[in-house]
């Protein structure tokens, strides 16, 4: 079947293999999306296993095809959900965490500890311990604290743990002020002046053994621009066998936005460490949200349709299963499940989520087909950092996490109730 006008225009921001089918109903890993709504209820995360698999596929396959020594590392705040940890682990990459939490998720997952690697800029003692206890593969260090501390832990348990340290090359990616990390004044890791003093520092170490140096200079980029004048930055720091280059590569959320794929960000990145860094070093990347967000849509009902100035299409979900428009300002696509060869075209929408808020707007200004009470509704690209970020705002229970192949559905995450409301309750 010829695929449709609105197809075509979503494919990119829609999970791979998504389709429209003769109804008009939109298919998500061979699963019609209102049936999914009738069995699983609303608001609910459905992903697309494969999507999930052929992303990390995609970028072992770029690194290998330039590169020898590399890591790919699963940076999973964007999707902490042990499902998730387990195929990725399944798929054979690495994996990022950044909190004693994800930590105890990611073995869960069966990670193997040896690729885990632990960040974060203000570490417990407790979850230092953690790491060491658990054997993980780094811990990137971001403050002279930090080094202290760890030392001391490491100390203690006479263990020499293999360390990188995180670098701000005074270099910004261009993406929202919240989720820029590469600039100097950062609560994240070491300015170039302090990271050569940290360098020196480590030199002397026991128990702490420096491989090398992190940089991750912001998320959501849409141009690349900004890598190869951060390597370059961090290449005055010396010579090291391991460097780790961050995440970062930016998503469609819309379809307007055409970013870069997984193969020229690959290439930007190796071009940058082979004639900057030196050839022959053990390259890694952490994406997280190029890995997972495009593999998602939310599905949600629409409960109310309020005309005044505006239309206001008022959905079951909001700001307690996607903080990024009120965080962000971020921008997404919505159209209605079984309309969707209509995607695009309609009256001009607000679609609202239910908090006790006005900046609870999920997407503004979308066309949609004569929406309606019962009517489900899609924002694709929900696969990042929704379900991390979600909560109770207004006592709502958590959205299920549903993941589709081949036109099976199945629940890895099931939705909470009111007595999880008040399950930690004492
Ligand atoms: N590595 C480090 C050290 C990071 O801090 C991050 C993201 C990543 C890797 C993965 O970056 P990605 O490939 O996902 O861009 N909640 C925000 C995003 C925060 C990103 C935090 N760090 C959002 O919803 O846009």
């Amino acid at each position: 079947m010829a695929a449709t006008e609105a197809e075509l225009h979503l494919a990119h921001v829609l999970p791979l293999g998504s389709r429209i089918d003769a109804r008009g109903h939109l298919e998500v890993g061979g699963c019609d999306a209102v049936e999914l709504a009738r069995e699983f209820g609303t608001p609910a995360y459905v992903y697309a296993e494969d999507d999930l698999r052929a992303r990390a596929r995609a970028y072992v396959d770029a690194l290998r095809a330039r590169h020898d020594d590399f890591d790919v590392l699963f940076a999973s705040k964007a999707f902490p959900c042990t499902a998730a940890y387990r195929l990725f682990a399944a798929e054979g990459i690495a994996c990022d965490v950044a909190s004693g939490g994800e930590l105890a998720l990611a073995l869960r997952g069966g990670f193997d500890p040896a690729r885990i690697y632990l960040h974060g800029n203000a570490k417990s003692l407790e979850e230092l311990a953690e790491a060491i206890d658990a054997g993980v593969g780094h811990v990137v260090l971001d403050s002279f604290m930090d080094i202290d501390r760890l030392e001391r832990v490491a100390g203690e348990r006479g263990v020499r743990q293999a360390v990188l340290i995180r670098v701000t090359p005074g270099v910004a990616g261009r993406t929202h002020a919240a989720i820029s990390t590469g600039q100097a004044d950062s609560k994240f890791g070491f300015g170039m002046d302090d990271a050569r003093r940290a360098i020196e520092r480590l030199r002397g170490s026991d128990s702490l053994d420096l491989q090398g140096l992190h940089m991750h200079i912001g998320s959501q980029l849409l141009s690349l621009d900004a890598y190869r004048p951060a390597v370059e930055a961090i290449a005055t720091l010396g010579d090291f066998p391991v460097y780790n280059l961050g995440g970062g590569l930016g998503v469609a959320y819309t379809a307007e936005q055409r970013p870069p794929s997984i193969e020229q960000y690959v290439q930007v990145q190796v071009d940058a460490a082979n004639e900057l860094l030196g050839r022959g070093r053990k390259l890694l990347i952490e994406p997280g949200r190029s890995l997972v967000a495009n593999a998602c849509v939310t599905l949600y009902t629409v409960q109310t349709v309020k005309r005044n100035v505006s239309t206001w299409v008022g959905v079951d979900g909001g700001m307690s299963d996607n903080l990024r428009p009120m965080l962000y300002g971020s921008v997404y696509e919505a159209f209605l499940a079984d309309r969707a060869d209509r995607a695009g075209a309609g009256e001009t929408c607000q679609v609202a989520g239910k908090h006790c808020e006005s900046g609870d707007v999920i997407v503004r200004g979308v066309p949609l087909d004569d929406p309606k009470p019962g009517d489900v509704l899609v924002t694709p690209a929900t696969g990042a950092y929704g379900h991390a970020m979600a909560n109770n705002y207004n006592g709502i229970p958590r959205p299920p996490v549903i993941f589709c192949k081949d036109g099976d559905a199945r629940v890895v995450v099931r939705r909470e109730t009111y007595e999880d409301l008040a399950a930690r309750d004492v």
